[in-house]
C-alpha cells in the first residue's frame, strides 16, 4: 500500500558514488499536509521504477512529522530497489511511499537498553537511540562496519552520542578483521536489558543464538531479507471466513499467490516475510511460519501469519479475509 506522495528535500551521500557501499540519506517532504508520525523502528514502502517496492527504516527522530529520513545503500546484490534510489532520483523528485509500518518496538520503559547494528543495519537503531536520548533511558550502542571510513551515518551519531553520553563501542572489519563479541555484549549487561539488532544475516543469526539465554521477549531484531525459505509444499485448503471462498494451495505457490490467481488481492509489499503488510488473522488450522516479523510468542499462538510466505501444517486454515 503506498497512498503518500512526498518530494525529496534533499540527498547527502558517503562513499564513493556508484560504488557497492556508498549511502545515499534521502530527507523526504510532504507538499502540503503532516506526515503520519511514526515509531523507533518503524518502515516505509517506497516505490521504484516499474513499481518495485522496498522497505526502508525511518532514521530521523520519532516525532518528527515534517519529514521523513532514509538511508539507502547501494547493493551489488540489489533487484533495482537501491539502483533506482542511487541512479535516477534527484532532490526535487516525488516518491510515492506507504504510512509507516513497524514491527520492530522498542520497550520504551526497559531498565536499560543495547543497541547493535551492523553495517546499513544502523537506520532504525538510530531512530530507537534518538528516541532513548529523549527520554533521558539508559543503553549502550554497538556498531559493525567494514571501515570506519565507510561506516553509514557514523559522523552523523557519534557526536550526539557523545553530548548525551552513550557508551558507543565500534568496530571495523578494516582494523583486523574484528567482529562484535556478541557473547560479551549479552554477557555483560544488566539484567532486565532489551537487546535490538539489525545487520546482515550472518550477524543477526550469531545475534539469535548468542541470545538464546535470554529470557523470552528481550532479544528483539529485524532482518534485510527473508530467512527462511517460502512455504511451497502446498496440499492444504485456505477459506476466507468473510466470503465462505475455498482455495486449493498446490505444490509451488504460496497462499499469497493462489489467492492473487483467483483474483483476491490480499494486501502485501516484500514478498518475503519481512515486512508485515500481507498479515492476516487466522481463525482454524495450523500456519506454518516462515516470516521474520513475528515473535517465537505470537508464531507458537498462531492467531496471525504472513500469507506471502507461510504455509499450512493442519489440512485447513480458515483466515480472517
Ligand atoms: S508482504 Fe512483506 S511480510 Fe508478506
Amino acid at each position: 500500500m503506498t497512498d503518500l506522495t512526498v518530494r525529496v528535500h534533499d540527498i547527502a551521500e558517503t562513499g564513493v558514488p556508484g560504488e557497492a557501499g556508498c549511502v545515499r540519506v534521502f530527507d523526504l517532504r510532504p507538499d502540503s499536509d503532516a506526515l503520519p508520525a511514526f515509531e523507533a523502528g518503524a518502515h516505509i514502502d517506497v516505490v521504484a521504477r516499474d513499481g518495485l517496492v522496498r522497505q526502508y527504516s525511518l532514521m530521523n527522530a520519532p516525532g518528527e512529522t515534517h519529514r521523513y529520513v532514509v538511508a539507502v545503500a547501494l547493493d551489488a546484490q540489489s533487484r533495482g530497489g537501491s539502483k533506482y534510489l542511487h541512479d535516477w532520483v534527484e532532490a526535487g523528485d516525488a516518491l510515492m511511499i506507504s504510512p509507516p509500518r513497524c514491527h520492530f518496538h522498542l520497550i520504551e520503559d526497559a531498565p536499560f537498553s543495547v543497541l547493535i547494528a551492523g553495517g546499513i543495519g544502523v537506520t532504525p537503531l538510530w531512530a530507537m537511540a534518538q528516541r532513548l536520548i529523549a527520554l533521558g533511558r539508559p543503553f549502550a550502542f554497538h556498531f559493525g562496519a567494514r571501515s570506519e571510513a565507510t561506516a553509514p551515518l557514523l559522523d552523523l551519531m557519534r557526536p550526539q552520542l557523545d553530548v548525551a553520553g552513550v557508551p558507543f563501542y565500534t568496530v571495523f572489519e578494516s582494523d583486523g578483521g574484528a567482529r562484535l563479541d556478541l557473547g560479551r555484549i549479552f554477557a555483560e549487561a544488566p539484567e532486565g536489558t532489551h537487546f535490538y539488532a539489525c545487520g546482515p544475516a550472518g550477524m543477526i543469526d550469531a545475534y539469535i543464538a548468542a541470545g538464546a539465554g535470554c529470557p523470552a521477549g528481550k532479544v528483539h531484531y529485524e532482518r534485510f531479507s527473508g530467512a527462511e525459505a517460502p512455504a511451497l509444499d502446498g496440499g492444504f485448503e485456505v477459506e476466507l471466513a468473510r466470503t465462505g471462498g475455498r482455495y486449493a494451495v498446490e505444490a509451488g505457490k504460496t497462499i499469497l499467490e493462489t489467492l492473487k490467481d483467483h483474483g483476491i488481492n490480499v494486501p502485501h509489499s516484500c514478498a518475503e516475510g519481512i515486512c508485515g503488510a500481507c498479515e492476516c488473522g487466522v481463525l482454524e488450522g495450523t500456519p506454518d511460519h516462515r516470516d521474520s516479523v513475528l515473535t517465537d510468542a505470537e508464531k507458537a499462538a498462531g492467531r496471525t501469519m504472513m500469507v506471502c510466505c507461510s504455509g499450512a501444517k493442519s489440512a485447513r486454515l480458515v483466515l480472517d479475509l
